[in-house]
């Protein structure tokens, strides 16, 4: 199997998630970008891939024998909105070449779709799995898009693609590469680190989050599910918490009471966030693959902060930014 932006925030760990399950020999880790850290490279093979380049994509399919490929590569919400061309093109084109590449060489697909296929005229609270989809941000364009387009694939060529739509993931590795829900990361580091938040995002704003050992168990899960009880496929609703910033700040107080936060809105990340839902309805999701996240609030909270603290007193607190 290959994994495509695997030094991305969900990348770094769904790769080696993947190479405990299912054997490091048979998961081939590739980014646009070289593993300097040597965090992939010393455990699997790793290609230096940029996916919009179809031939040399579709010679590491061949070279490796690929039959799975975990898209990974895109652009993130509040990074898309600085450059939308570049968002579409990465975004879309990448995806295409994927699919077209699946489609030749017989590979299943794990796409990550997003909350940001959702827009304002969606009702946000329970979120429908099918429901009005008008979203207004590129990256939502993108997403919607795309989840389009791997279900033509599976209509017309019975490509085997299945997506999920990810809340806004918290995690203690890598950090997100600029979307709107980095806000829910970047406060644990600012809690741990220096006692004091300044968030982009209003005190009431809620979200849809989830710790990263459920988002890798989602990826995991949908792509061993049985294809016969699969009703839907691009995308899944998946859920596991929500939040406003002023609730997760009086989850970490209880921690660490002395951390304040402080609020300067970003009006780009703030429309977008108020346009995505406050909280998705994932039912269909565990009715046909059995979704069944265990980390709520309280338990990521805890986890966080136990894994930070302990970064910090062995000196190694730095996050990792990725380029
Ligand atoms: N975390 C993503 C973003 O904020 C949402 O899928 O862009």
């Amino acid at each position: 199997m290959l994994v495509t932006g695997s030094l991305g925030q969900i990348g770094s760990e769904l790769t080696v998630a993947l190479g405990e399950r299912y054997g490091y020999g048979n998961v081939i880790a590739s980014d646009i970008k070289k593993d300097s850290s040597g965090r992939l490279s010393n455990r699997c093979a790793f290609e230096i891939l940029d996916v919009l380049s179809f031939n040399d994509y579709k010679e590491v399919v061949r070279k490796h024998g690929i039959n799975r490929i975990y898209h990974l590569a895109a652009v993130l919400s509040a990074i898309a909105e600085s450059d939308p061309q570049r968002a579409w093109n990465i975004n879309m084109e990448g995806l295409n070449k994927t699919l077209e590449i699946a489609r030749k060489q017989k590979c299943s697909i794990f796409f990550p779709s997003s909350i940001g296929v959702f827009g304002p005229t969606t009702p946000l609270d329970g979120t429908p799995q099918d429901t009005i989809m008008r979203p207004t941000s590129m990256y939502g364009v993108t997403k919607l898009s795309g989840e389009l387009l791997c279900d033509y694939y599976h209509r017309r060529y019975g490509v085997d693609v299945r997506g999920a739509r990810y809340p806004g993931i918290i995690s203690n590795g890598m950090l997100p590469g600029g979307g709107t829900t980095d806000y829910a990361v970047e406060i644990f580091y600012a809690a741990v680190m220096k006692k004091k938040y300044t968030c982009f995002l209003s005190e009431d704003t809620y979200l849809d989050m989830m710790y990263m050992p459920d988002a890798i168990k989602a990826a995991i899960d949908l792509m061993e599910a049985d294809a016969g009880k699969l009703v839907h496929r691009n995308s899944f609703n998946i859920s596991a918490m929500h939040f406003t910033p002023g609730e997760i700040t009086r989850e970490i107080q209880k921690h660490l009471p002395g951390f304040v936060i402080k609020y300067q809105v970003d009006p780009v990340r703030q429309a977008i966030a108020d346009s995505w839902p406050n909280y998705m309805d994932d039912s269909a999701a565990r009715i046909e693959w059995g979704w069944d996240p265990e980390y709520d609030l309280e338990a990521m909270t805890a986890d966080m902060l136990r894994a930070l603290e302990e970064r910090r007193s062995k000196g190694t607190l730095e996050p990792e930014q990725q380029a």
